[in-house]
């Protein structure tokens, strides 16, 4: 069971272990994190699940595809390299240690 470590824009960081196979989106809802607003519920229609991955672990996620490539131009909070929709992304095995990063807004 990988352990994700979300850190939020104060400093703060929380760790969670959580299953493979999970949404990342899902997870952050499902543990209150208000950082993620996800309108749209993970649609890739929103842009507001907007977080950043840690620069050293951006290649345990398959590359955007064209839809959230896309939407990542309409996020609140600077776009970066290590941008993602967390709707889009899914927990697998690799994930153990991944840091999650919150942006300071999503609207
Ligand atoms: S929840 Fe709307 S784009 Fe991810």
């Amino acid at each position: 069971m990988p352990t994700l470590h979300f850190i939020h824009p104060s400093g703060q960081t929380t760790s969670l272990d959580v299953d493979v196979g999970k949404n990342l989106m899902n997870i952050c809802r499902d543990h209150g994190f208000t950082e993620v607003v996800a309108e749209c519920g993970g649609s890739a229609l929103c842009a507001t699940c907007h977080v950043y991955i840690d620069e050293a672990q951006v290649d345990l996620f398959a590359l955007p595809n064209e839809v959230e490539n896309q939407m990542l131009e309409f996020v609140a909070s600077e776009r970066r390299p290590t941008s993602r929709l967390s709707c889009q992304l899914t927990i697998n095995e690799q994930c153990n240690n991944l840091k999650v990063y919150f942006p300071l807004q999503q609207i």
